[in-house]
Protein backbone atom coordinates (compact mmCIF):
# COMPACT_ATOMS: atom_id res chain seq x y z
CA UNK A 1 0.00 0.00 0.00
CA UNK A 2 2.68 2.33 1.11
CA UNK A 3 4.87 1.83 -2.55
CA UNK A 4 1.37 1.83 -4.16
CA UNK A 5 0.72 5.90 -2.51
CA UNK A 6 4.32 6.65 -3.37
CA UNK A 7 3.89 5.38 -7.11
CA UNK A 8 0.83 7.30 -7.27
CA UNK A 9 2.39 10.71 -5.84
CA UNK A 10 4.88 10.06 -8.53
CA UNK A 11 2.49 9.60 -11.18
CA UNK A 12 0.12 12.88 -9.52
CA UNK A 13 3.09 15.08 -10.01
CA UNK A 14 3.93 14.02 -13.51
CA UNK A 15 0.12 14.24 -14.34
CA UNK A 16 -0.08 17.72 -13.29
CA UNK A 17 3.55 18.57 -14.84
CA UNK A 18 2.14 17.72 -18.37
CA UNK A 19 -1.52 19.30 -18.18
CA UNK A 20 -4.11 17.44 -19.49
CA UNK A 21 -6.76 19.75 -20.18
CA UNK A 22 -9.79 17.16 -20.10
CA UNK A 23 -9.59 14.00 -18.11
CA UNK A 24 -10.43 11.32 -20.09
CA UNK A 25 -11.63 7.98 -18.48
CA UNK A 26 -10.82 6.23 -21.95
CA UNK A 27 -10.73 2.01 -21.32
CA UNK A 28 -11.87 2.75 -17.73
CA UNK A 29 -13.95 -0.33 -16.90
CA UNK A 30 -16.75 -0.64 -14.18
CA UNK A 31 -16.67 -3.86 -12.18
CA UNK A 32 -19.90 -5.06 -10.52
CA UNK A 33 -18.57 -7.83 -7.66
CA UNK A 34 -20.65 -9.83 -5.48
CA UNK A 35 -18.85 -11.17 -2.27
CA UNK A 36 -19.81 -14.55 -1.26
CA UNK A 37 -17.91 -15.22 1.77
CA UNK A 38 -16.94 -13.04 5.18
CA UNK A 39 -13.40 -13.03 3.92
CA UNK A 40 -14.28 -11.60 -0.01
CA UNK A 41 -16.37 -8.86 1.63
CA UNK A 42 -13.41 -8.10 4.18
CA UNK A 43 -11.07 -7.99 1.11
CA UNK A 44 -12.98 -6.24 -0.75
CA UNK A 45 -13.17 -3.13 1.72
CA UNK A 46 -9.29 -3.77 1.89
CA UNK A 47 -9.51 -2.30 -1.76
CA UNK A 48 -12.02 0.45 -0.95
CA UNK A 49 -8.80 3.44 -0.39
CA UNK A 50 -7.10 2.03 -3.63
CA UNK A 51 -9.96 1.77 -6.34
CA UNK A 52 -12.72 3.81 -7.29
CA UNK A 53 -15.89 2.20 -5.29
CA UNK A 54 -19.09 3.98 -6.53
CA UNK A 55 -20.82 1.93 -4.89
CA UNK A 56 -19.28 -0.27 -2.08
CA UNK A 57 -21.42 -3.12 -0.05
CA UNK A 58 -21.42 -4.15 3.33
CA UNK A 59 -23.52 -7.42 3.20
CA UNK A 60 -22.80 -10.97 1.56
CA UNK A 61 -24.59 -11.49 -2.21
CA UNK A 62 -24.84 -7.68 -2.56
CA UNK A 63 -22.73 -5.79 -5.82
CA UNK A 64 -19.98 -3.67 -5.34
CA UNK A 65 -19.04 -1.63 -8.38
CA UNK A 66 -15.59 -0.56 -8.48
CA UNK A 67 -14.01 1.72 -11.53
CA UNK A 68 -10.81 0.68 -12.09
CA UNK A 69 -8.09 2.39 -14.78
CA UNK A 70 -6.77 0.24 -17.66
CA UNK A 71 -3.35 -0.08 -16.34
CA UNK A 72 -4.99 -1.24 -13.12
CA UNK A 73 -7.55 -4.03 -14.85
CA UNK A 74 -5.02 -6.99 -14.76
CA UNK A 75 -3.69 -6.13 -11.16
CA UNK A 76 -7.51 -5.83 -9.99
CA UNK A 77 -8.53 -9.03 -11.54
CA UNK A 78 -6.06 -10.78 -10.93
CA UNK A 79 -6.54 -9.88 -6.99
CA UNK A 80 -10.21 -10.90 -7.41
CA UNK A 81 -9.46 -14.03 -9.02
CA UNK A 82 -6.95 -14.77 -6.02
CA UNK A 83 -10.01 -14.42 -3.72
CA UNK A 84 -12.36 -16.71 -5.77
CA UNK A 85 -14.65 -13.51 -6.65
CA UNK A 86 -16.93 -13.43 -9.03
CA UNK A 87 -17.44 -9.95 -10.87
CA UNK A 88 -18.48 -8.96 -14.12
CA UNK A 89 -17.46 -6.17 -16.68
CA UNK A 90 -20.51 -4.07 -16.59
CA UNK A 91 -18.94 -1.26 -18.67
CA UNK A 92 -15.88 -1.70 -20.46
CA UNK A 93 -15.03 1.80 -21.35
CA UNK A 94 -16.54 4.69 -19.63
CA UNK A 95 -15.51 7.63 -21.61
CA UNK A 96 -18.20 6.74 -24.13
CA UNK A 97 -20.67 6.69 -21.80
CA UNK A 98 -19.34 10.26 -20.72
CA UNK A 99 -19.34 11.20 -24.69
CA UNK A 100 -22.60 10.10 -25.18
CA UNK A 101 -23.90 12.26 -22.17
CA UNK A 102 -22.12 15.49 -23.64
CA UNK A 103 -23.13 14.87 -27.34
CA UNK A 104 -27.10 14.42 -25.19
CA UNK A 105 -26.49 17.77 -23.36
CA UNK A 106 -25.50 19.37 -26.40
CA UNK A 107 -28.53 18.31 -28.35
CA UNK A 108 -31.47 18.76 -25.58
CA UNK A 109 -29.40 22.29 -24.51
CA UNK A 110 -32.35 24.68 -26.16
CA UNK A 111 -32.14 28.23 -25.68
CA UNK A 112 -32.72 28.55 -21.88
CA UNK A 113 -34.00 32.49 -20.57
CA UNK A 114 -31.81 33.95 -18.17
CA UNK A 115 -34.06 32.60 -14.56
CA UNK A 116 -35.46 29.33 -16.67
CA UNK A 117 -35.26 26.36 -15.11
CA UNK A 118 -35.21 23.09 -16.96
CA UNK A 119 -35.49 19.49 -15.91
CA UNK A 120 -34.66 18.19 -19.54
CA UNK A 121 -30.86 18.88 -19.88
CA UNK A 122 -28.49 19.43 -17.25
CA UNK A 123 -27.80 23.42 -16.24
CA UNK A 124 -24.49 25.48 -15.65
CA UNK A 125 -24.02 26.05 -11.71
CA UNK A 126 -24.96 29.94 -13.12
CA UNK A 127 -27.84 29.19 -14.33
CA UNK A 128 -29.45 27.01 -11.52
CA UNK A 129 -28.53 30.32 -9.40
CA UNK A 130 -29.92 32.44 -11.97
CA UNK A 131 -33.54 30.59 -11.40
CA UNK A 132 -33.02 30.39 -7.43
CA UNK A 133 -32.47 34.46 -7.73
CA UNK A 134 -35.52 34.88 -10.59
CA UNK A 135 -37.96 33.06 -8.29
CA UNK A 136 -37.09 35.04 -5.04
CA UNK A 137 -37.30 38.11 -7.13
CA UNK A 138 -41.23 36.69 -8.37
CA UNK A 139 -41.83 35.68 -5.12
CA UNK A 140 -41.01 37.95 -2.60
CA UNK A 141 -43.92 37.24 -0.57
CA UNK A 142 -42.46 33.34 -0.28
CA UNK A 143 -39.22 32.86 -1.29
CA UNK A 144 -36.07 34.77 -0.28
CA UNK A 145 -32.48 33.87 -0.94
CA UNK A 146 -29.45 34.21 0.82
CA UNK A 147 -26.02 33.72 0.42
CA UNK A 148 -24.71 30.90 2.51
CA UNK A 149 -21.07 31.55 2.45
CA UNK A 150 -18.74 30.69 -0.79
CA UNK A 151 -17.21 28.30 -2.03
CA UNK A 152 -13.07 28.27 -2.16
CA UNK A 153 -12.81 29.90 -5.25
CA UNK A 154 -15.36 32.63 -4.78
CA UNK A 155 -18.47 31.58 -5.89
CA UNK A 156 -21.34 32.08 -4.23
CA UNK A 157 -23.33 29.35 -2.77
CA UNK A 158 -27.21 30.31 -2.31
CA UNK A 159 -29.87 28.88 -0.15
CA UNK A 160 -33.13 29.67 -0.82
CA UNK A 161 -36.10 29.89 2.03
CA UNK A 162 -39.52 29.53 1.36
CA UNK A 163 -42.31 30.58 4.29
CA UNK A 164 -45.48 31.77 4.04
CA UNK A 165 -44.83 33.90 6.77
CA UNK A 166 -43.81 34.04 10.48
CA UNK A 167 -46.12 31.45 12.78
CA UNK A 168 -49.18 33.73 14.13
CA UNK A 169 -49.17 31.63 16.97
CA UNK A 170 -46.79 30.29 20.28
CA UNK A 171 -46.18 27.23 18.05
CA UNK A 172 -42.95 28.27 15.42
CA UNK A 173 -43.25 26.80 12.37
CA UNK A 174 -40.78 23.71 11.63
CA UNK A 175 -38.59 23.76 8.93
CA UNK A 176 -37.07 21.04 6.67
CA UNK A 177 -33.31 21.94 5.53
CA UNK A 178 -32.05 20.32 1.88
CA UNK A 179 -29.45 20.67 0.37
CA UNK A 180 -27.57 18.92 -2.73
CA UNK A 181 -24.56 18.49 -4.72
CA UNK A 182 -21.71 17.98 -1.69
CA UNK A 183 -20.23 15.18 -4.44
CA UNK A 184 -20.25 17.14 -7.50
CA UNK A 185 -20.41 13.77 -9.71
CA UNK A 186 -23.86 12.69 -8.35
CA UNK A 187 -25.50 15.68 -11.14
CA UNK A 188 -29.15 14.17 -10.47
CA UNK A 189 -29.23 15.91 -7.36
CA UNK A 190 -29.18 19.76 -7.86
CA UNK A 191 -32.86 18.84 -10.46
CA UNK A 192 -34.43 17.53 -7.65
CA UNK A 193 -33.55 20.68 -5.42
CA UNK A 194 -34.86 22.87 -7.41
CA UNK A 195 -37.87 20.87 -8.86
CA UNK A 196 -38.84 21.02 -4.89
CA UNK A 197 -37.96 24.77 -5.07
CA UNK A 198 -40.15 25.43 -8.23
CA UNK A 199 -43.23 23.19 -7.40
CA UNK A 200 -43.51 24.55 -3.53
CA UNK A 201 -43.19 28.35 -4.80
CA UNK A 202 -44.45 28.42 -8.59
CA UNK A 203 -47.15 25.70 -8.39
CA UNK A 204 -49.83 27.10 -6.35
CA UNK A 205 -51.65 23.39 -6.20
CA UNK A 206 -48.90 23.21 -3.85
CA UNK A 207 -49.54 25.84 -1.41
CA UNK A 208 -50.58 23.29 1.79
CA UNK A 209 -46.85 22.60 1.75
CA UNK A 210 -45.81 25.65 2.37
CA UNK A 211 -48.51 27.09 5.05
CA UNK A 212 -47.26 25.15 8.16
CA UNK A 213 -43.75 24.36 7.46
CA UNK A 214 -40.72 26.18 6.11
CA UNK A 215 -38.11 25.43 4.16
CA UNK A 216 -34.48 25.77 3.09
CA UNK A 217 -33.00 24.70 0.13
CA UNK A 218 -29.22 25.12 -0.76
CA UNK A 219 -29.52 23.31 -4.09
CA UNK A 220 -25.91 22.94 -5.34
CA UNK A 221 -22.87 23.52 -2.45
CA UNK A 222 -20.15 22.52 -4.22
CA UNK A 223 -20.12 24.86 -7.32
CA UNK A 224 -16.41 24.44 -7.89
CA UNK A 225 -16.49 20.68 -8.26
CA UNK A 226 -20.05 21.06 -10.11
CA UNK A 227 -17.90 23.23 -12.57
CA UNK A 228 -15.04 21.06 -13.09
CA UNK A 229 -16.83 18.05 -13.29
CA UNK A 230 -18.79 20.28 -16.44
CA UNK A 231 -15.66 21.18 -18.23
CA UNK A 232 -12.54 19.19 -17.25
CA UNK A 233 -13.89 15.67 -15.44
CA UNK A 234 -17.01 14.78 -15.17
CA UNK A 235 -16.26 12.10 -12.07
CA UNK A 236 -14.52 14.45 -9.96
CA UNK A 237 -16.53 14.20 -6.42
CA UNK A 238 -14.67 16.42 -4.24
CA UNK A 239 -13.90 20.22 -3.89
CA UNK A 240 -11.17 21.88 -6.02
CA UNK A 241 -8.97 23.15 -2.87
CA UNK A 242 -5.87 21.84 -2.71
CA UNK A 243 -4.72 22.32 1.04
CA UNK A 244 -1.62 23.17 1.89
CA UNK A 245 1.29 20.52 1.75
CA UNK A 246 -1.34 17.84 0.19
CA UNK A 247 -0.20 16.34 -2.63
CA UNK A 248 -3.60 16.25 -4.57
CA UNK A 249 -6.76 18.53 -4.81
CA UNK A 250 -9.77 18.03 -3.34
CA UNK A 251 -11.66 17.13 0.24
CA UNK A 252 -14.64 15.25 0.42
CA UNK A 253 -16.75 17.19 2.18
CA UNK A 254 -18.83 14.63 2.96
CA UNK A 255 -16.28 13.87 5.37
CA UNK A 256 -15.17 17.11 6.33
CA UNK A 257 -18.30 17.64 8.65
CA UNK A 258 -17.54 17.64 12.55
CA UNK A 259 -19.20 15.03 14.10
CA UNK A 260 -16.83 11.99 15.29
CA UNK A 261 -14.85 13.30 11.95
CA UNK A 262 -12.18 10.75 10.80
CA UNK A 263 -13.90 7.98 13.37
CA UNK A 264 -13.42 5.50 10.44
CA UNK A 265 -14.73 5.15 6.47
CA UNK A 266 -12.36 8.37 5.61
CA UNK A 267 -8.89 9.08 4.57
CA UNK A 268 -6.22 11.03 5.79
CA UNK A 269 -4.63 10.69 2.20
CA UNK A 270 -5.46 14.05 -0.54
CA UNK A 271 -5.58 11.58 -3.26
CA UNK A 272 -7.66 9.40 -1.92
CA UNK A 273 -11.58 9.82 -2.84
CA UNK A 274 -12.83 10.04 0.53
CA UNK A 275 -9.91 12.32 2.02
CA UNK A 276 -11.21 13.93 4.66
CA UNK A 277 -9.29 17.36 5.26
CA UNK A 278 -6.81 18.14 7.36
CA UNK A 279 -9.09 19.33 10.64
CA UNK A 280 -13.12 19.12 10.36
CA UNK A 281 -14.85 21.98 8.68
CA UNK A 282 -11.48 23.01 7.13
CA UNK A 283 -13.61 23.57 3.53
CA UNK A 284 -15.79 26.47 2.97
CA UNK A 285 -18.60 24.73 1.45
CA UNK A 286 -19.35 22.17 4.55
CA UNK A 287 -18.61 25.73 7.10
CA UNK A 288 -21.30 27.66 4.85
CA UNK A 289 -24.00 24.84 5.62
CA UNK A 290 -22.63 24.54 9.40
CA UNK A 291 -22.89 28.03 9.81
CA UNK A 292 -26.44 28.20 8.45
CA UNK A 293 -27.63 25.43 10.12
CA UNK A 294 -26.51 26.25 13.38
CA UNK A 295 -28.62 29.43 14.43
CA UNK A 296 -31.81 27.56 12.68
CA UNK A 297 -31.21 24.14 14.40
CA UNK A 298 -34.51 24.69 17.03
CA UNK A 299 -36.62 25.18 14.27
CA UNK A 300 -35.05 22.32 11.45
CA UNK A 301 -36.77 19.35 12.45
CA UNK A 302 -35.72 17.54 9.27
CA UNK A 303 -32.45 17.31 7.18
CA UNK A 304 -32.16 15.82 4.11
CA UNK A 305 -29.13 15.94 1.86
CA UNK A 306 -29.38 14.24 -1.82
CA UNK A 307 -26.50 11.99 -3.38
CA UNK A 308 -26.09 9.69 -6.04
CA UNK A 309 -26.72 6.59 -6.66
CA UNK A 310 -28.29 3.75 -5.33
CA UNK A 311 -31.46 4.12 -4.19
CA UNK A 312 -31.24 4.87 -0.89
CA UNK A 313 -32.94 6.38 2.31
CA UNK A 314 -30.04 6.23 4.79
CA UNK A 315 -29.95 7.64 8.26
CA UNK A 316 -27.66 8.13 11.06
CA UNK A 317 -25.35 6.92 12.46
CA UNK A 318 -22.86 6.80 9.91
CA UNK A 319 -19.31 6.67 11.28
CA UNK A 320 -20.12 3.44 13.08
CA UNK A 321 -22.48 0.34 13.00
CA UNK A 322 -24.65 2.29 15.55
CA UNK A 323 -28.34 2.90 15.72
CA UNK A 324 -29.29 5.89 17.05
CA UNK A 325 -31.48 5.84 19.85
CA UNK A 326 -35.09 7.16 17.71
CA UNK A 327 -33.72 4.55 14.96
CA UNK A 328 -37.24 3.01 14.55
CA UNK A 329 -39.15 6.50 13.70
CA UNK A 330 -35.88 7.01 11.49
CA UNK A 331 -36.75 3.64 9.88
CA UNK A 332 -40.48 4.43 9.63
CA UNK A 333 -40.71 8.25 8.66
CA UNK A 334 -37.70 6.90 5.70
CA UNK A 335 -40.40 3.97 4.53
CA UNK A 336 -42.95 6.44 4.29
CA UNK A 337 -40.99 8.53 2.14
CA UNK A 338 -39.55 5.36 -0.01
CA UNK A 339 -43.43 3.94 -0.21
CA UNK A 340 -44.63 7.35 -1.57
CA UNK A 341 -41.77 7.46 -4.31
CA UNK A 342 -42.10 3.64 -5.40
CA UNK A 343 -45.55 4.16 -6.10
CA UNK A 344 -45.60 6.84 -8.41
CA UNK A 345 -42.30 5.80 -9.72
CA UNK A 346 -42.40 5.47 -13.67
CA UNK A 347 -38.68 4.04 -13.73
CA UNK A 348 -38.97 0.82 -11.04
CA UNK A 349 -37.54 2.62 -8.58
CA UNK A 350 -36.96 0.18 -5.28
CA UNK A 351 -35.48 2.08 -2.26
CA UNK A 352 -33.93 0.18 0.65
CA UNK A 353 -34.17 2.14 4.09
CA UNK A 354 -31.74 1.78 6.24
CA UNK A 355 -29.04 2.77 8.75
CA UNK A 356 -26.37 3.67 6.59
CA UNK A 357 -23.04 2.01 8.73
CA UNK A 358 -24.99 -1.23 9.11
CA UNK A 359 -26.36 -1.50 5.77
CA UNK A 360 -22.94 0.05 3.69
CA UNK A 361 -19.54 0.62 5.33
CA UNK A 362 -19.17 3.33 8.55
CA UNK A 363 -18.21 6.59 7.31
CA UNK A 364 -17.17 9.25 9.35
CA UNK A 365 -17.45 13.12 8.73
CA UNK A 366 -20.96 12.93 6.88
CA UNK A 367 -23.32 15.66 7.05
CA UNK A 368 -26.42 13.82 8.36
CA UNK A 369 -24.23 12.49 10.81
CA UNK A 370 -23.43 15.76 12.33
CA UNK A 371 -27.03 17.33 11.65
CA UNK A 372 -27.86 14.99 14.60
CA UNK A 373 -24.65 14.86 16.55
CA UNK A 374 -24.12 18.04 17.05
CA UNK A 375 -26.93 20.26 15.53
CA UNK A 376 -29.48 17.52 17.08
CA UNK A 377 -31.94 17.35 14.36
CA UNK A 378 -33.28 13.94 15.16
CA UNK A 379 -34.44 13.27 11.38
CA UNK A 380 -31.48 13.24 9.31
CA UNK A 381 -31.34 11.23 5.89
CA UNK A 382 -28.84 10.91 3.16
CA UNK A 383 -30.79 10.34 0.50
CA UNK A 384 -29.05 8.37 -2.76
CA UNK A 385 -30.95 8.46 -6.06
CA UNK A 386 -31.35 6.41 -8.85
CA UNK A 387 -28.85 6.13 -11.53
CA UNK A 388 -31.65 5.87 -14.40
CA UNK A 389 -33.71 2.65 -16.15
CA UNK A 390 -29.57 1.18 -17.06
CA UNK A 391 -26.95 1.29 -14.76
CA UNK A 392 -25.59 4.93 -16.00
CA UNK A 393 -24.12 5.10 -12.46
CA UNK A 394 -23.52 8.97 -12.25
CA UNK A 395 -23.85 9.47 -15.72
CA UNK A 396 -27.76 9.72 -16.07
CA UNK A 397 -29.76 10.48 -19.32
CA UNK A 398 -30.83 14.09 -19.59
CA UNK A 399 -34.29 12.26 -20.73
CA UNK A 400 -34.33 10.73 -17.06
CA UNK A 401 -33.94 14.06 -15.20
CA UNK A 402 -37.88 14.11 -15.48
CA UNK A 403 -38.96 11.26 -14.06
CA UNK A 404 -36.53 11.34 -10.76
CA UNK A 405 -37.09 14.90 -9.86
CA UNK A 406 -40.74 13.92 -9.98
CA UNK A 407 -41.30 10.84 -8.03
CA UNK A 408 -39.00 12.22 -5.56
CA UNK A 409 -40.55 14.82 -4.74
CA UNK A 410 -43.44 12.51 -3.94
CA UNK A 411 -41.20 11.24 -1.07
CA UNK A 412 -40.13 14.66 -0.01
CA UNK A 413 -43.98 15.55 0.48
CA UNK A 414 -44.25 12.12 2.39
CA UNK A 415 -41.58 13.77 5.09
CA UNK A 416 -43.25 17.20 4.87
CA UNK A 417 -46.92 15.59 6.16
CA UNK A 418 -44.82 13.45 9.34
CA UNK A 419 -43.15 16.71 9.71
CA UNK A 420 -46.35 18.93 9.64
CA UNK A 421 -48.19 16.45 12.01
CA UNK A 422 -45.60 15.55 14.27
CA UNK A 423 -44.35 19.40 14.82
CA UNK A 424 -47.15 21.53 13.81
CA UNK A 425 -50.82 19.81 14.29
CA UNK A 426 -50.09 17.83 17.53
CA UNK A 427 -49.52 21.27 18.80
CA UNK A 428 -53.07 22.74 17.50
CA UNK A 429 -53.66 23.14 21.49
CA UNK A 430 -50.57 26.07 22.09
CA UNK A 431 -52.40 27.54 18.69
CA UNK A 432 -56.17 27.56 20.26
CA UNK A 433 -54.88 29.12 23.22
CA UNK A 434 -52.90 32.15 21.43
CA UNK A 435 -56.29 32.53 19.86
CA UNK A 436 -58.06 32.86 22.61
CA UNK A 437 -56.10 35.46 24.06
C1 LIG B 1 -48.51 21.18 -9.82
O1 LIG B 1 -48.81 20.32 -8.74
C2 LIG B 1 -49.83 19.39 -9.02
C3 LIG B 1 -50.16 18.67 -7.71
O2 LIG B 1 -49.01 18.25 -7.05
C4 LIG B 1 -49.40 18.47 -10.13
O3 LIG B 1 -50.40 17.54 -10.42
C5 LIG B 1 -49.05 19.29 -11.35
O4 LIG B 1 -48.50 18.44 -12.35
C6 LIG B 1 -48.03 20.36 -11.02
N1 LIG B 1 -47.82 21.22 -12.15
C7 LIG B 1 -46.63 21.47 -12.68
C8 LIG B 1 -46.60 22.38 -13.85
O5 LIG B 1 -45.59 20.99 -12.25
C1 LIG C 1 -2.82 8.55 8.08
O1 LIG C 1 -3.45 7.35 8.47
C2 LIG C 1 -2.58 6.25 8.53
C3 LIG C 1 -3.40 5.02 8.92
O2 LIG C 1 -4.54 4.94 8.15
C4 LIG C 1 -1.49 6.50 9.56
O3 LIG C 1 -0.59 5.41 9.57
C5 LIG C 1 -0.75 7.78 9.23
O4 LIG C 1 0.15 8.11 10.24
C6 LIG C 1 -1.71 8.95 9.05
N1 LIG C 1 -1.00 10.10 8.56
C7 LIG C 1 -1.14 11.30 9.10
C8 LIG C 1 -0.35 12.40 8.47
O5 LIG C 1 -1.90 11.52 10.03
C1 LIG D 1 -37.61 -4.40 -4.17
O1 LIG D 1 -36.43 -5.10 -3.78
C2 LIG D 1 -36.69 -6.09 -2.80
C3 LIG D 1 -35.37 -6.66 -2.32
O2 LIG D 1 -34.37 -6.53 -3.24
C4 LIG D 1 -37.62 -7.14 -3.36
O3 LIG D 1 -37.89 -8.11 -2.38
C5 LIG D 1 -38.91 -6.47 -3.80
O4 LIG D 1 -39.76 -7.41 -4.41
C6 LIG D 1 -38.64 -5.33 -4.76
N1 LIG D 1 -39.87 -4.60 -5.01
C7 LIG D 1 -40.29 -4.27 -6.21
C8 LIG D 1 -41.57 -3.50 -6.28
O5 LIG D 1 -39.67 -4.55 -7.23
ZN1 LIG E 1 -22.52 11.27 -2.67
Amino acid sequence: MIQFRNLLRVLVFWATLIVINCTSYNNYAIYKVIPETKNQLEFLKSLHEKFDFWKESRQIGLPSDVMVAPQDQQEFENMLNRNNLQYEVVINNVETIIQKQKVETLLTRSSLGLGDVTFNSFMYYSEQMAYVRRVAEDYPDKASVETIGQSYEGTDILLLKISSGPSETSTPKPMIFIDAGIHCREWIAPPVALYIIQQLVENTTNAALIENVDWAIAPNVNPDGYSYTQTTNRLWRKNRRLAEGDACYGIDLNRNFGYMWMFDGASNYSCDQTYAGPSSFSEPESRAIRDWILPNKDNIKLYLTFHSYGEMILYPWGYAPIYTENADDLQRVGELAAEAIESSSTINSNYTVANSAIFLYPAAGASDDWAVGEAEIKLSYTVELPNGDAPYYFMIPARQILPVVQETFQGVQAFHKYIEEEFWTTNSASRMRKFIN
